[in-house]
């Protein structure tokens, strides 16, 4: 969800005002996101590179995805379940903090039995992390590498591949996101910033879905 700092600076406000707007925008999205039959929408929250940032827009972040995964109301009414993924808790390198923690597991929790699209917030993730942990995963097991042995051993196994990648703030780049999940993936970009990312713009990003 790229863009939310670009969005504030051409407006004249703090960065922290334009993560705001990015998380509100997120909410928004999901409930366009539900009326187009996206079955699987997975969103990049905070990676494990952005922890280097200011310590203030850090903790609004931080603060952001509490509300976010606070969402829990919205979410049953919209038969949305909600995942998570990033480095296990338990993991020495992990930095979710313990406020987060508990609102992504309760969230996760009074979700578990909606049926309908499963919304995943990528927190604490990096793909290369997420990679490395499923090698190590497979050799503890004692399995040969193979693609489905990585596979089985990703943090959300259950996640199928991704067809349609998008990229938001005319960034014509790659990020550390889902590496492994985006081979042969369609890729959709735009100039908007993520805070600007509308029904109009899923849409357009759907559009490049394979027919059925
Ligand atoms: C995305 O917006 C939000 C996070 C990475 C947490 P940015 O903060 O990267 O916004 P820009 O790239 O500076 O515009
Ligand atoms: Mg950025």
């Amino acid at each position: 969800m790229d863009g939310n700092g670009r969005w504030a600076n051409r407006r004249g406000l703090a960065r922290t005002a334009g993560h705001t707007e990015g998380e509100e925008n997120l909410a928004a999205l999901v409930r366009v996101a539900v009326t187009r039959n996206v079955g699987w929408l997975t969103v990049f929250g905070f990676s494990t590179e952005n922890w280097v940032r200011p310590r203030p827009e850090v903790r609004h972040i931080l603060g952001l995805h509490r509300k976010l995964f606070g969402r829990v109301a919205e979410l049953n009414e919209l038969n949305v379940r909600i995942q998570w993924m990033g480095r296990p808790f338990d993991s020495p390198q992990a930095r979710t903090p313990k406020f987060v923690q508990r609102a992504i597991r309760t969230a996760i929790a009074e979700t578990a039995a909606n049926t309908g699209m499963v919304l995943t917030v990528a927190f604490d993730y990096g793909s290369r992390t997420e990679l490395i942990h499923a090698a190590e995963q497979a050799v503890a097991a004692g399995e040969t590498i193979t693609e489905a042995s990585i596979t089985s051993h990703l943090y959300l196994p259950e996640l199928p591949p991704v067809d349609i990648l998008v990229r938001t703030s005319g960034e014509l780049r790659i990020s550390n996101f889902m590496l492994w999940q985006i081979a042969g993936a369609k890729v959709y970009f735009t100039e908007r910033t993520w805070p600007e990312f509308d029904g109009a713009e899923l849409d357009a990003a759907l559009a490049l879905r394979s027919p059925a």
